[in-house]
């Protein structure tokens, strides 16, 4: 694991002229915040060493390296989820690259159904924290003190000055963020009115098939995260309706603006 970590970090940064601080998972729908990236360089997955290939529809698999918020950024366009049958260390194999080439700070995207009631479809949710009900632990296994301690403390996996600054940048430019817990589940189904109950009851605010895994390993690594969900469908009794992953996609194309706008402007403050 070492080895294949260190031969796919010397890779890309050979590849990189300078490796940026600050790494992005492009989410479902955020496609787009990689158009606003400059004086980049892409890097299909498939050209990259022990990286697995993306295969979901809206997921183009491709590292791209270049400038936001007038810094450099390395963005992931495509993330790999358990659910297309990656094991948990193929789902996270990304971000021990990234800590290898010296990357400090994470931010996370994704869509998820809202069970908060006073959530709409299109808002944006400040991740928080989260709720972890894969079936599989990506620190599962032999532990490698080299990239972290045995037994991770996650009190504050969401690095709290990264959302307190997106929370006054939302303020700023009168942009609605609701805040709350995230679940991770595996999916591939979205869940049933009792599921949705459940994941309510147990304190969930939203839920998807991501990112967990990613977070989990970037405080392993010692890395600061902030993350945001969109919320693309509301799994809120009475006004669940039936869904599909196009729909999923478009309501996430038409919120995704409103991150990039405030991803984008906490990279220029930080
Ligand atoms: N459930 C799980 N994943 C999702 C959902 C959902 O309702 N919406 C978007 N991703």
């Amino acid at each position: 694991m070492l080895e294949t970590i260190k031969q796919t970090a010397d890779y890309l940064a050979n590849k990189i002229s300078d490796v940026p601080n600050t790494a992005i998972i492009l989410g479902t729908g955020l496609g787009e915040l990689a158009r606003e990236i400059t004086e980049r360089e892409e890097i299909p997955y498939s050209e990259i060493p022990n990286f697995p290939v993306s295969t979901v529809e809206g997921h183009s698999g491709k590292l791209i390296v270049g400038k936001l918020g007038g810094k450099r950024v390395l963005a992931m366009q495509g993330r790999f989820h358990y659910y297309e049958g990656y094991n948990m260390k193929q789902v996270t194999f990304p971000i021990r690259v990234f800590k290898a080439l010296g990357v400090e700070y994470l931010f996370v995207s994704n869509a998820a159904g809202g069970m908060n009631s006073s959530f709409d479809v299109g808002d944006i949710m400040l991740i928080e924290d989260h709720i972890n009900l894969f079936p599989e632990h990506p620190l599962h296994g032999k532990n490698y003190d080299q990239l972290g301690t045995r037994f991770p403390d996650m009190s504050e996996a969401y690095n709290k000055e990264l959302r307190l600054l997106a929370m006054e940048i939302a303020k700023e430019k009168d942009i609605k963020l609701q805040h709350g817990v995230y679940i991770g589940l595996q999916g591939p189904t979205f869940e049933t009115p009792a599921e949705y109950n459940f994941l309510r009851i147990i304190g969930g605010d939203a839920v998807g098939m991501s990112t967990v895994p990613e977070v989990i390993v970037a405080n392993h690594a010692g890395m600061k995260v902030l993350a945001f969900s969109i919320i693309t469908d509301l799994g809120v009794i009475g006004k669940i309706v039936e869904i599909s992953h196009e729909e999923v996609q478009e309501a996430a194309k038409i919120a995704q603006p409103k991150i990039a706008e405030i991803m984008r402007t906490v990279i220029e403050r930080m």
